[in-house]
């Protein structure tokens, strides 16, 4: 009998899109807690067809506009405030089985949507926020695969606690839950795992003390969003990329 061992798993995590190498990994896990990844998984969870997502709104607006109006939801913020014009903002409570059921959300954000275009050449994409993080790593560890990129979306090229917190969850995870052996390779990591040990029980203060949490606070009243973008494991969606740019759940 030939006994299978599972290969180790090697996890690299970069707090900005900036400082990715270019390199198209086998897999690459985008997040963006605060809010851009939660509100996808949410969308796709309420029955969402798919999700276009684009850093620039100018080629948005062509893909958008081919598209049949009824059909279509555009969707995105820039500095935390929807878009003009634009069907509805980057709140995950936003996206309603009624908002959104069998449709193609186009959707720019800040920083999310830039993230996940830095890494589209890899060979599976994936979306995660915290509502979903057991989903994705179940996934990453139904694939075998020995390297996985952590991507999280930060602010305009600055680091973020929130998201730091996730790829932090996420290797925690993987480390208590995969038969074989799960690598950390940078400090960026371990210091993430080293948050998500500090704040594994006030997930909620972790978001508000961050800095996104407090501009969000200034905006307005964003309690609902904290508290969905907050919950853990709740989701059994894996927003993954099907085609260039096209999110799905799988
Ligand atoms: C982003 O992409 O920067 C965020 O999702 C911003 C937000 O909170 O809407």
């Amino acid at each position: 009998m030939v006994l299978e061992i599972d290969p180790i798993i090697n996890l690299t995590y970069y707090h900005v899109a900036n400082d990715v190498p270019e390199i198209s990994p086998n897999i690459a896990v985008v997040i963006d807690v605060l809010r851009a990844t939660t509100t996808i998984s949410w969308a796709l969870k309420n029955g969402a067809d798919s999700i276009q997502v684009f850093a620039d709104l100018d080629s948005l607006k062509e893909s958008a506009f081919r598209w049949n109006a009824d059909q279509r939801v555009m969707i995105g913020e820039r500095g935390g405030k929807k878009i003009e014009g634009f069907d509805l903002g980057n709140s995950p409570l936003s996206v309603t089985k009624k908002a959104v059921y069998g449709k193609r959300l186009f959707m720019s954000t800040t920083n999310g949507t830039r993230s996940l275009e830095k890494v589209q050449h890899a060979n599976h994409l994936f979306a995660m926020g915290l509502p979903n993080r057991r989903a994705v790593a179940e996934k990453i560890i139904s694939l075998k695969s020995k390297n996985v990129l952590i991507l999280g979306s930060g602010w305009e090229g600055s680091y973020s606690l929130e998201d730091s917190l996730a790829a932090g969850a996420l290797a925690s995870y993987l480390k208590k839950n995969y038969h074989s052996e799960v690598n950390i390779l940078n400090d960026e990591l371990q210091s993430a795992l080293a948050l998500w040990q500090i704040w594994e029980n006030d997930i909620l203060g972790c978001l508000k003390t961050a800095t996104h949490g407090k501009r969000l606070t200034s905006l307005g009243d964003y309690e609902e969003d904290f508290k969905c973008c907050a919950q853990l494991d709740c989701l059994d969606i894996v927003p993954a990329q099907v085609e260039r740019g096209v999110i799905r759940a799988s």
